[in-house]
């Protein structure tokens, strides 16, 4: 029997920043669009970010898009494309604006312009020294910013489907996109959802480590579904390790702690950062941070009776400041570490928590894949934006607060170019007679006839995989082994079935139909990370400790269904810009 099935001019899969962003463009438009959330849509991750969005508004001093796009450029160790790096940074200060006029509730300046804080790798003058670039609401920017477009979108009648889990795209046999299948959380129900456009805004998966700052939702839905849909994932090597992580718990603390004054100690009282980064110190890149901090462990001048951790101060920066700008922040201390931060310093651990690697697109949000001779092609009907994609403005490391400048511009820039294509392409086209086949497919094996492997476990074998075998250093061995380790798992993920089947509630087929997609993110990792002979931005090995531009200045795309690996080339040239040629990163 053929799926119950729903029409919409544009289906919006995730309902963070970047989709709700993407869905207000295409309402407005007046184009039926329907968003699915396996949450409420304020509750998705982009909820959790703190610090705040990276725009050259210079409020607090002189700035220009130009010093972002080279901040950005340096802080991606020379792997973001240059051509997409000038679009969003030029893009930023009109989204702001955009989200300014919509309601959003900055912080504000005396005079009345919008507050903006330092942020780790932004600098002035190409390098000479911190600015403030960060434009935020307190610490809980994330939380304005969804409210905001979440109110937005309502009254411009996007439709939400809310609980509602995307499972598999739909592909015809020329390979355009025509849709996803999706399950009703509450009632178990599959439908599909046939769109004339598909905009994928899933967010990241940092749930594939044992310890992330990521939501439990985080579980990359969009990558799993276009890995298994032939769509190759591209950088899935480069996964972001926060510096400041609670020690033990994983929560955010946000670096606009550093950016408002706070720093970093070891057990000597040592503010270490002034060795490893003498110029921007506390506030250099979060790669630099992350590794010195590690470095620091390593090396026994760890804090705390198990010489673990670091410290984190800003006891300095008095009450007022603290509840004024990092009201949050004090709060998840007191909460997640047992310390008031006006009086004691927070125990923090760098910890796993953006994947600068996703599906493959163009700066207009159209997903493009390599076809013979390394020439782009663009899938129709499929677009992405937000975490899940990979533009790539992020290369091998992202500046913070660009993730959210990145789903702002291309949320919007991917409505705009969604706009345009249903304009030229009127209709809807047939869907392929099996559609719906590859969901029912897996849902029949969760239901199987067997026990099978419980899902708990393996999803818990795979998160020790990865924390142990691809975290902030890499080892070839322990890399070699990964690569096995996690071929394991993917072979029993195959086997993985509801375990007690006499009382199975939806949630468990959730977290069975998430592992299936969080899968194929640890392969690729692992096997990108393996592959790669070098050391550049997030991705640190110690038998390659240099960045090697020769071999290594090339994008990974992998391939689920061969598992195999192929490379293209990083755009350099920018737009209208200079271009900035790689050189040796110092901060
Ligand atoms: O530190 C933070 O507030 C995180 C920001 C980001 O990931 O961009």
């Amino acid at each position: 029997m053929a799926l119950p099935t729903r029409k919409f001019d544009a289906v919006v899969v995730g309902a963070g920043g970047a989709g709700m962003r993407a869905a207000l463009q295409l309402a407005e438009a007046g184009l039926k669009v329907g968003v699915l959330s396996k949450v409420f849509p304020t509750r998705s991750h982009t909820v959790a970010a703190q610090g705040g969005i990276g725009a050259s508004l210079g409020n607090m001093g002189e700035d220009s898009w130009l010093w972002h796009m080279y901040d950005t450029i340096k802080g991606s160790d020379y792997l973001g494309d240059q051509d997409a790096i000038e679009f969003m940074c030029r893009m930023a200060p009109e989204v702001v604006y955009e989200l300014e006029h919509f309601g959003m509730p900055f912080d504000r300046n005396e005079n009345g312009t919008v507050y903006q804080r330092p942020f780790g790798g932004h600098s002035r003058d190409f390098g000479a020294g911190p600015v403030q670039r960060s434009v935020c609401a307190a610490d809980r920017t994330g939380h304005a910013m969804l409210h905001t477009l979440y109110q937005r979108n309502v009254r411009a009648n996007t439709v939400f489907f809310v609980e509602w889990m995307a499972l598999d795209l739909i592909r015809d046999a020329s390979g355009q996109v025509l849709g996803v299948t999706a399950m009703e959380m509450e009632t178990g129900e599959v439908w599909i959802f046939h769109a004339r456009a598909t905009l994928f805004a899933t967010g990241g998966a940092g749930r594939i480590f044992s310890a992330s700052t990521n939501a439990f939702i985080n579980t990359g839905d969009g990558l799993g579904m276009a890995a298994r849909a032939g769509i190759p994932l591209e950088d899935m090597e480069f996964w972001q390790f926060h510096p400041t992580g609670v020690a033990g718990a994983g929560v955010l603390i946000t670096e606009g702690v550093r950016g408002e004054g706070g720093y970093l100690l070891n057990k000597n009282g040592e503010r270490f950062m002034e060795r490893y980064a003498p110029t921007m110190k506390d506030l250099a890149s979060r790669d630099v941070v992350s590794r010195a901090m590690a470095t620091e462990i390593k090396e026994g001048r760890g804090c705390g009776k198990e010489a673990d951790h670091i410290l984190l101060k800003l006891d300095h920066l008095g009450v007022d400041v603290v509840e004024k700008r990092l009201p949050g922040i004090r709060e998840i201390a007191k909460k997640f570490a047992n310390v008031d931060p006006v009086k004691d310093p927070i125990p923090v651990v760098p910890t796993c928590h953006y994947q600068m690697g996703g599906i493959p697109t163009n700066y207009h949000g159209e997903v493009v894949v390599p076809t013979p001779g390394n020439v782009s092609t663009v899938v129709q009907g499929f677009y992405a934006a937000g975490e899940c994609a990979c533009a790539s403005v992020h290369g091998a490391n992202r500046l913070g607060t660009n993730s959210l400048t990145d789903l702002l511009v291309f949320g919007k820039a991917s409505g705009n170019r969604v706009i345009e294509y249903l304009k030229e392409n009127p209709g809807h086209k047939d869907l392929p007679a099996d559609a719906g086949e590859v969901s029912r497919a897996r849902l029949a094996r969760l239901d199987g006839q067997t026990k099978g492997e419980s899902v708990f476990e393996v999803g818990a074998e795979m998160r020790r995989t990865m924390q142990a075998h691809c975290g902030v250093f890499r080892f070839p061995d322990m890399l070699t082994e990964g690569v096995a380790r996690i071929e394991e798992v993917t072979e029993r993920v195959k086997r993985t079935e509801i375990q007690d089947k006499s009382k199975t509630f939806n949630t468990a087929r959730i977290e069975a139909l998430e592992l299936d997609n969080l899968i194929e993110v640890a392969r690729s990792t692992m096997i990108c990370a393996e592959a790669r002979k070098e050391s550049r931005g997030a991705h640190d090995r110690a038998d390659y400790p240099k960045r090697d531009d020769e071999s290594w200045l090339k994008h990974s795309l992998w391939y689920a269904a061969d598992n195999h690996l192929e490379y293209k080339p990083v755009v350099l040239k920018p737009l209208t810009a200079q271009s900035f040629e790689p050189k040796v990163r110092s901060y």
